[in-house]
């Protein structure tokens, strides 16, 4: 247990992925200590699921503070609290500022609902059906300043019918979301991942 790393989840919304991630580190699917979870928003029922779970939480109104840097600060201030290693972005709706991701090279994750570098943004799922796309799917990657732009870790396909509504589409992809994320987390948090470039690959 003491090689263990730390981890914390910042997430924005419903936290489904949060779920499928606790429920991993409670099989010891994710071989980590999910020590922390933050959110922007108070209302996100994120933090409802990690209260349940008896994990600390937080949540931080970036209204609260003058610009992003200080907003980052205050974040980097409590996951020097947890002593955190490494972070995942469970659907966190922010961009995070250039010192913060300084702090954590590589040891930043991020879930997009889309093949990337198609459909980035926060509207991947619809963007995808309205362009017609016949396949989209779910890429993990390395964050970077720019957004969805970095390393890609894992990723995929979701296949896209004439039936599909972004409704249905989302549940497919969730559908997968929760399925590999906690496997590339649990890569990460076992130091299997090797970055060359914007190449990663797994020893
Ligand atoms: C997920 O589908 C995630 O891929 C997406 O937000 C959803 C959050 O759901 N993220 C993005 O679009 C990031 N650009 P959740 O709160 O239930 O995990």
């Amino acid at each position: 247990m003491g090689a263990f790393m730390n981890f914390a989840v910042l997430a924005s919304g419903h936290g489904g992925n949060l779920q499928a991630i606790i429920n991993a580190v409670k099989k010891k699917k994710i071989k980590a200590h999910l020590k922390l979870v933050v959110s922007d928003r108070a209302d996100a029922y994120a933090l409802v699921r990690a209260r349940k779970a008896n994990i600390s939480s937080v949540s931080i109104n970036p209204q609260d503070f003058p610009d992003r840097e200080a907003f980052d600060r205050k974040v980097l201030e409590h996951f020097k609290n947890f002593d955190i290693d490494f972070v995942v972005l469970a659907g966190y709706m922010r961009l995070l500022g250039r010192r913060f991701i300084k702090q954590y090279p590589h040891k930043i994750l991020n879930i997009h609902p889309a093949l990337l570098p198609a459909f980035k943004g926060v509207r991947a799922i619809r963007e995808a059906l309205a362009y017609g796309v016949k396949v989209t799917g779910v890429s993990v990657h390395f964050v970077v300043e720019e957004m969805d732009s970095g390393a890609i870790i894992m990723q995929q396909a979701v296949p896209i019918s004439s039936r599909d509504t972004a409704k249905s589409l989302a549940t497919k992809i969730h559908r997968v979301e929760h399925k590999i994320y906690p496997q590339a987390i649990d890569w990460l948090a076992r130091r299997k991942l090797r970055v060359v470039g914007r190449r990663v690959f797994l020893r």
